[in-house]
């Protein structure tokens, strides 16, 4: 293929679209408006006095995989980091599978992953979500036979649905490739697998810092993983400097001060529940049960009109459409209190 033909072949494919910025209310990309503006203002002046930007930031990733280990107390020779854990996802896929091979994944799933596997020129087999927006793991089993590695994300974006950790278990045990699990909502949910990698060394669990520390800025992602592929792609595939040393020290202190920010993952699971009822009790709407920092609900018909009205508020929410068998999905993030109540008076008084 020249130049030309693969310019051509590249700009076919749908590439990721971000959300327009804008001033309003954010609830539309999963961000965790609920812990405190004061939390990360106090964590970047100090991680401002401890920065000298003349310097490449020499051991950064030591220094936050140390954070990491103490954080989860998983061994540091097992975390690896990168620029936000969609880095670290393209890695995976760039390395860990060859062009031709096949990725099983659900459907839907997080879609810049989706997207760059058609970028690495990977063949992708679906598993979709039922109407009841959980996913059944006998089906990924079944299809898994033609896998050369699988990609969960639970909870799931855009569901919220978390997999149960026994049927993550049953699909480590029979599928002899690798599974990436990527845990971005995991602080929000019932459990998480991030120990699984010491008895599953085909699992790999991608974390990041952007929704459970409100980091989504500077960009911190780390993967859980057998410390042999830990060693390759810390020492091989990862950059050289992937995350800025201001971002570092952020890391390092925002994950010292764990307990605050785990206040705040009670906050939006009990707004959560909060968001859910109300939205159930408007009785227009199939509203699904979520372990994420946001909510899907079906709308219907209805989608694109309240999706435009809530806009027009200034109260941006993911329209997505059709989700699992649902044909008008909305997305809401869970942020603060208030937040969400002008949300969720937004939406009752266009039902009116
Ligand atoms: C399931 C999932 N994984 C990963 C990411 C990317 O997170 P990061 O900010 O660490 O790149 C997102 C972001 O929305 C996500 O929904």
């Amino acid at each position: 293929m020249n130049l030309q033909e693969r310019l051509e072949a590249l700009s076919r494919l749908p590439g990721y679209k971000t959300p327009p910025p804008h001033s309003g209310l954010r609830m539309d990309s999963n961000e965790n408006m609920a812990l405190p503006e004061r939390f990360q203002r106090d964590i970047m002046e100090a991680a401002r006095r401890r920065v000298d930007a003349r310097q490449y930031p020499a051991g950064a990733i030591e220094r936050v995989a140390r954070a990491v280990s103490s954080y989860l107390r998983v061994p540091a020779q097992m975390i690896t980091v990168g620029h936000g854990s969609d880095q670290i996802l393209d890695l995976l896929l760039a390395h860990l599978v060859e062009r031709g091979d096949t990725v099983l994944a659900p459907d839907p799933a997080f879609s810049l992953f989706i997207d760059r596997c058609a970028l690495h020129g990977l063949e992708t087999v679906r598993v979709p979500y039922g109407p009841d927006m959980t996913v059944s793991v006998d089906d990924m089993l079944d299809a898994s036979a033609r896998a050369d590695m699988i990609y969960i994300d639970s909870p799931n974006n855009p569901t919220g649905h978390q997999i149960r950790r026994a049927d993550l278990r049953r699909l480590a045990e029979s599928f002899g490739g690798i599974i990436i699990l990527d845990e971005a909502y995991a602080e929000f949910g019932g459990y998480s697998a991030y120990r699984m990698p010491k008895k599953y060394p085909n699992v790999v669990v991608v974390r990041t810092l952007s929704k459970s520390f409100g980091m989504a800025g500077l960009r911190v992602g780390y993967m859980v993983a057998d410390r042999a592929i830990s060693d390759v792609f810390g020492r091989v595939l990862q950059y050289p400097y992937p995350i800025s040393s201001v971002s570092t020290e952020a890391a390092v202190l925002a994950l010292e001060r764990a307990g605050e920010a785990a206040a705040t993952w009670d906050v939006v699971r009990e707004e959560r529940s909060r968001m859910i009822s109300t939205l159930r009790g408007y009785g227009a709407f199939r509203v699904f049960d979520s372990d994420a920092n946001f909510v899907l609900f079906d709308a219907g018909r209805a989608c694109r009109r309240i999706h435009k009205a809530l806009a027009e508020q200034g109260i941006a929410v993911r329209l997505l459409g059709r989700v699992g068998g649902a044909s008008g999905c909305l997305r809401v993030s869970v942020g603060t209190k208030s937040m969400n109540s002008r949300f969720l008076l937004a939406v009752r008084d266009l039902l009116k």
